[in-house]
Formats: structure tokens, sequence, C-alpha cells
């Protein structure tokens, strides 16, 4: 099956399928209530992680969502399509993820009271990740050569465009204690402390035995086998699970498993001057070559 290219929206390219100018205006149009939770991600940034999190920690551990509710109608995507089908059914408080860059989100959202957990991940391991699934995503387009795919991330030419634009949209907003920002890293090193920085952040007292149930729920090992999070219900002709997992390896650092040393350079010196003149620094050290692979040269 051959899919149509990719729509440009407000200067974003999206995939269709999922997309469609519909679901991006009705998007525009939302009505977002104070109490809505937004998980905001670059793709492969760990959204499908936040589906799995937002309606444990919201419901104090209530595993019925996540045991049979696919991610994508309980967690919807604010700009798919598949929103305006299932808004009727979430429930309050209502938990959304998008990949929105800030100057996209509906109008509502400005003047509402909703939290926004933004999650960033190592930009490297990002990559790797995206150039995994554009191989099982037949709705992608072709990442062609590992080489090339480094030069359509760093350039934007990807689906929702640079990741550094992504990023510095995010952290450039006026959002004041309605934001809090986690990384993938911090989820990976120690899930418990991450989960209760959510929780503390929603207003939620939860005991750690219920903290102890809801990372045990959302480890890589229980989310693989969950097929309501696994997008194992998805057909192979959209994503086909013998080219790569969606569920991958769920790990900090494969980076240094794919980048030659120059390629690497290449990478950090784009992101770091695409972030000059930033009054923030990333938590990571992106030029550090002390491990990576001869895998290339
Ligand atoms: P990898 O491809 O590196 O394995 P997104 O949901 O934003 O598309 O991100 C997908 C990435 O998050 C994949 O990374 C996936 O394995 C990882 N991920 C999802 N759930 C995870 C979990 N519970 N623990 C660790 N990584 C997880």
């Amino acid at each position: 099956m051959s899919w149509p290219s990719y729509i440009t929206y407000r200067g974003l390219a999206l995939p269709p399928g999922a997309h469609s100018e519909e679901s991006l205006e009705y998007a525009q149009h939302f009505s977002v209530e104070d109490t809505d939770v937004f998980a905001v991600t670059y793709p492969k940034s760990g959204t499908t992680w936040m589906q799995e999190i937002l309606p444990l920690v919201l419901s104090e551990g209530d595993l019925t969502p996540i045991q049979t509710i696919p991610n994508w109608d309980r967690v919807p995507w604010l700009e798919e399509k598949r929103l305006k089908e299932v808004v009727h059914k979430l429930s309050s408080p209502r938990a959304l993820v998008t990949h929105f860059p800030f100057r996209l989100m509906p109008q509502s959202f400005f003047s509402s009271k909703a939290k926004v957990i933004y999650v960033m991940r190592n930009p490297k391991d990002v990559l790797v990740s995206s150039y995994y699934f554009h191989q099982m995503a037949a709705f992608l387009e072709d990442p062609g050569t590992w080489e090339e795919f480094i030069d359509k991330f760093l350039e934007g030419r990807v689906m929702f465009g640079k990741w550094t634009d992504h990023v510095k949209s995010w952290k450039h907003t006026d959002l004041g204690d309605r934001i809090m920002y986690l990384t993938y890293e911090q989820m990976i090193q120690d899930l418990p402390a991450a989960l209760r920085l959510i929780a503390n952040f929603l207003g939620k007292k939860l005991s750690e035995e219920v903290i102890k149930k809801i990372a045990d729920h959302c480890s890589f090992k229980s989310m693989k086998g969950n097929m309501m999070s696994n997008f194992s219900l998805v057909p192979k002709m959209y994503m086909d699970p013998d080219k790569s997992q969606f569920l991958r390896k769920g790990i900090v650092g494969d980076w240094k498993k794919h980048f030659s040393s120059e390629q690497l350079a290449h990478f950090s010196s784009t992101i770091y001057k695409e972030m000059e003149g930033e009054n923030f620094t990333l938590p990571w050290n992106l030029s550090d070559t002390a491990e990576v692979a001869d895998v290339h040269t």
C-alpha cells in the first residue's frame, strides 16, 4: 500500500492517516478544560509511556483503563482524527498527549488552567528510535540511510519538524507553574521518583504502595506485554513488528551503537549551534564521544 505524502499544516509536516486538515482544525478549536492534563513530547521521547502513566496517576492506581482501552483512545493525541471519536468517552480529569509545538495549542488552552508535562529525551536516542520507527510504520516516509536520516532530522525534514524548535517552543512559554519538565532519562533512572514528581505536580497524594504498583505496570516489560499499549492491535500493513517493534529497546544510550565519531560531531555541533543564545541548557552532554562504538568507520 502506498501512502499519500505528508500534510503541511501551518509549516509543520504531518503524516496522513491519523491526521487531516479537519483534525488539525478540530484541535485548534478544541475546548480545553481547566482540569485537563497534556503530556507534550517530540515524537519518540516517551509519549506512549505517558499514556500509561497518566491514567494510573490520575486514578490513583486503577488498572482498568490500561487493561481495557488502547493507548490512543485512553489518552488520545490532540492533533489526531481519533480525538473527535473518543472525546465524549474521556473521564475527568482528562489526559491527552500532543506533539504540537507551543504555538499550535488550541486557543482555549492559553487561557485555561490545564497542566502540561513536557517530556524530553536525548535527541541522539530520539533519532535512533525514530529511524527504526520510520522503517516499521508504513504511513511514514522512507527514512533513507542512517546517514541521510541524520540530516533529515537535523534539518527538520521529518514529521513535526525540528527537534530544537520543539524544545525551544516549550521552554519559552508563559505557563509558569502549569508546566513541568521531565526527561525520559529521569524516568529510566528512577521511575518511582519520576512518578512522585508527576503526582505532586498533579496534586495527587499517592502512597508508596500505589507508586510501586504504577511503576510495575509502567515498566518496559509490562508495557511490552500489554496489548492495549504495545500497538499489536494495529494491523501489520500499518506497523510491521517484523521490521521493528514499537516498544523496541526502551533504554538510554542506544545511540552509542549507531553514531560514528564524525556523525556525532556533526550532530552535536548542529544542535549546539541551534541552541546558541538560549537561556537554558540541555540536560545531556551531546558531544560525549567516549563511548561511541566504531560501527561506521
Ligand atoms: P526505543 O525505540 O528507543 O525503544 P514514543 O512513545 O514517544 O513514540 O516513544 C517511543 C520510545 O519510548 C521507544 O523507544 C519505546 O521503546 C520507549 N518506551 C515506551 N514505553 C517505555 C517504557 N515503559 N520504558 C522505557 N521506554 C519506553
